[in-house]
């Protein structure tokens, strides 16, 4: 075979290789190092056995989700939120799946935005576990009103909730990890926190700051390898994050939640987000296209990124105003495996 034979076929294969990366990334719902772990890496079912694990937000969505697939896998629990009819409605389901039992799973109120009480929740779970293996930051709510017209009590709120509420109880769950020299903390944060969208600008600035500082609080934790930080990041994802999301004034419910089926499967994300656990990853994005294609657009090419949100913004802002779900005409994914 000619030199120049030899050349043509490696370049052919090169270039075919390029393709199949390329079809698989259309179909990706998560960014590569993710997808790779979920391939490659380490099980949910062999890492996160025998750990307590305390998720808030689990009376809903992707907390209530993530429980049930948690229930699965013999860890104790500790469910927080707000309502207490939800978390008990939650508990009883974890426990029909059959790998825990009552005492395995403790339900414990909690209001984020009650920082004074977070002290005290850190000791009930110490006490009923003697530990805390994993801290899920999940609970919070997303915003749907233009900052013209939205009372500035609404974004004290989106800042109390998501990012001071999230901060608190981490610094108290923290000297605890830091005693044991181990742990790990996973917040759900968005794709909102790393790219941007009209109708959200509270709840993007609070998502924005949270991977801020959990960034840099993973670095000044380097002298404890034993204790990781993790942003789960979001798309869309099917949940009642709609449904609660704030609007121009504090007590105002929304009017439409719109269509929510386009949106990414929860059990999907879920099980996404326990690889991430799992293998330690320390941010992960979780969507299907074309939301991951626009946040690997914001790192890498970020005026055309934020010249693309303006255009498609108008088209949310539209859609808003006429009642629709603000992405739910536009954004139809190019898949819809999983669900
Ligand atoms: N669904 C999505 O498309 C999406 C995308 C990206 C990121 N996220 C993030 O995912 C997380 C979970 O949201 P979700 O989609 O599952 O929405 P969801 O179904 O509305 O659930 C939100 C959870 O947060 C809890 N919560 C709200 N206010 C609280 C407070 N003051 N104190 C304690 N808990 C509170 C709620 O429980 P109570 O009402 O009982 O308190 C509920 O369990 C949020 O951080 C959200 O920003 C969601």
């Amino acid at each position: 075979m000619s030199w120049e034979l030899l050349l043509w076929l490696l370049a052919l294969g090169a270039l075919l290789l390029l393709v199949v990366q390329l079809l698989r990334f259309l179909r990706a719902d998560g960014d590569l190092t993710l997808l790779w772990a979920e391939w490659q890496g380490r099980r949910p079912e062999w890492e996160l056995t025998d750990m307590v694990v305390w998720v808030t937000g689990a009376s809903s969505g992707i907390g209530e989700e993530l429980v049930y697939q948690l229930s699965k896998l013999g860890v104790s629990l500790v469910l927080s939120a707000r309502r207490v009819s939800e978390l008990e409605r939650v508990k009883r389901r974890c426990l029909e799946n059959g790998n825990l039992k009552g005492k395995d799973i403790l339900v414990l109120p909690l209001d984020l935005t009650n920082r004074s009480s977070h002290e005290a929740a850190t000791k009930a779970v110490l006490q009923e576990f003697g530990k805390i293996d994993i801290l899920v930051n999940n609970g919070g709510r997303s915003q749907r009103s233009l900052f013209v017209d939205t009372n500035l009590d609404v974004y004290e709120e989106l800042i109390e909730l998501n990012y001071l509420g999230t901060l608190s109880l981490t610094k108290c769950v923290l000297p605890h990890m830091i005693e044991r020299k181990q742990g790990k903390i996973i917040t759900v944060n968005s794709l909102m926190g790393i790219i941007a969208a009209p109708l959200a600008t509270g709840y993007c600035a609070s998502k924005h700051a949270l991977r801020g500082f959990f960034n840099s609080l993973r670095a000044e934790l380097a002298a404890y390898p034993g204790i990781t930080v993790s942003n789960i990041c979001p798309g869309p994802v099917q949940s009642n994050i709609v449904k609660n999301a704030l609007t121009e004034e504090i007590s105002k419910p929304i009017e439409n939640s719109g269509d929510q089926s386009y949106k990414m499967a929860t059990s999907r994300c879920v099980r996404l987000m326990l690889i991430s656990m799992a293998n330690d990853l320390k941010e992960v994005w979780i969507a299907e296209q074309p939301f991951l294609l626009v946040a690997y657009l914001g790192q890498y090419m970020p005026t055309f990124a934020l010249w693309l949100t303006s255009k498609l913004g108008k088209r949310r802002i539209e859609n808003f105003k006429n009642g629709v779900d603000a992405d739910s005409s536009y954004f139809k994914p190019l898949k819809r495996k999983h669900n």
